[in-house]
């Protein structure tokens, strides 16, 4: 090895030695598709996050690029790039929590669940490897189409035998920023005052804000209800069109993608009152998948906080929604056991 490697090499070991040791905090994250529209942005503010001690890129494409860019950064993480299946397993090894937004995005008049016939295998080959190498971690899951994803994931571990349910989380967390920033724009305050809990999945009428349950609390006019909701539901269509082809929410994403991750990463550190929106297992509702608010601890999930009281206009909405996630779900867990 050349010795500027080898120097590296020594360097990387010697400080993940300290930290086994409890010198300093940091938990192991990997990210899988980290050379991507999302994954490069999230790469890079997950190599920010001082929670972070050691960070593996993985990707099928250019990871080695990326990995030596972002290892010039001087914070705390070590950066580690894996490139390709054969070393998916060593980019698995001793992680805390696997962060997955490898797969197609979408492009203009397609859905998400166009994205289906490609991600789903990706999604699939992936989580195979989290089970073998890594099946006590925390997976954050981004690729689309989340609502079949989420439970394809969890038929993957329960095959390998390595299912935990309160370590599964699908990441809805856009969905939030977006109606924080929009609910925001409408009541002239600053979006970061702004805390509205999006439930049910992340499609479409699967997206459903519950603007009876703004914090701080507000009201709005039908036409607003109206405006706000079609918003929230079609964000990720605006961003789509906008784009023209070249890709999906990727910026906003990876935002997204690093508050959600350092709130998981907060909470398996043991910080108390860390409550975000996601897509998990759930008995919220008849569905076996559904976004709620959830808790999450040292374990990953502590507690699914209930939808809390909806208005007419909302039920109608969960209505809805339950029955396109229904088939999204049954959609994920049949292309594992077919
Ligand atoms: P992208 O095409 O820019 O990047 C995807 C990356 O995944 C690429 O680098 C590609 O090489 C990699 N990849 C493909 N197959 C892989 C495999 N088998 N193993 C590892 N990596 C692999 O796409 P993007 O814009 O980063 O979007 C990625 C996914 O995230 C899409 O499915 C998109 O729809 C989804 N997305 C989800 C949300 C959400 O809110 N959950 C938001 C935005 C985008
Ligand atoms: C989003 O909400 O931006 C993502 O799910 C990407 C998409 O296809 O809309």
């Amino acid at each position: 090895r050349p010795p500027n490697l080898q120097m590296e090499e020594k360097w990387w070991l010697r400080r993940s030695d300290c930290r086994a040791k409890g010198g300093a905090p940091g938990f192991k994250v990997a990210i899988l598709g980290a050379a991507g529209g999302i994954g490069q942005p999230l790469a890079m503010l997950m190599k920010m996050n001082p929670l972070v001690s050691v960070l593996h890129l993985y990707d099928v494409v250019n990871s080695p690029g990326v990995t030596a860019d972002l290892s010039h950064m001087d914070t705390g993480a070590v950066v580690r790039g894996f490139l390709g299946q054969p070393q998916l397993e060593s980019a698995l090894t001793g992680m805390d929590l696997v962060i997955i937004p490898a797969g197609v995005p979408r492009k203009p008049g397609m859905t998400r669940d166009d994205l289906f016939k490609i991600n789903a295998g990706i999604v699939r080959t992936l989580c195979e490897g989290v089970a073998k190498c890594c099946p006590n971690a925390v997976v954050n899951l981004i690729s689309n189409p989340v609502n079949s994803t989420v439970p394809i994931a969890a038929e993957v571990f329960k095959k390998a035998g390595t299912y935990n349910p309160k370590k599964l989380l699908g990441v809805t967390t856009l969905d939030v920023a977006r109606a924080n920033t929009f609910v925001a724009e409408v009541l002239g305050i600053d979006p970061r005052d702004v805390n509205v809990p999006v439930v049910g999945g992340h499609a479409g009428v699967t997206i459903l804000p519950l603007l009876s349950q703004v914090n701080p609390p507000s009201s709005f006019t039908p036409e607003e209800i109206a405006y706000l909701t079609d918003r929230i539901q079609n964000g990720g269509t605006e961003v789509v069109e906008a784009k023209a082809g070249t890709g999906s929410a990727t910026l906003s994403m990876a935002y997204a993608a690093a508050k959600f991750a350092d709130a998981c990463l907060r909470g398996l550190r043991g910080d108390a009152g860390i409550v975000e929106c996601s897509y998990v297992a759930s008995q919220v509702t008849e569905l076996p998948f559904f976004a709620t608010k959830v808790r999450i601890g040292r374990q990953g999930i502590d507690e699914f906080l209930p939808l809390g009281p909806l208005n007419e206009f909302e039920r109608a909405g969960l209505e809805k929604a339950k029955k396109e996630l229904a088939e999204s779900i049954q959609k994920g867990v049949s292309f594992i056991n077919k």
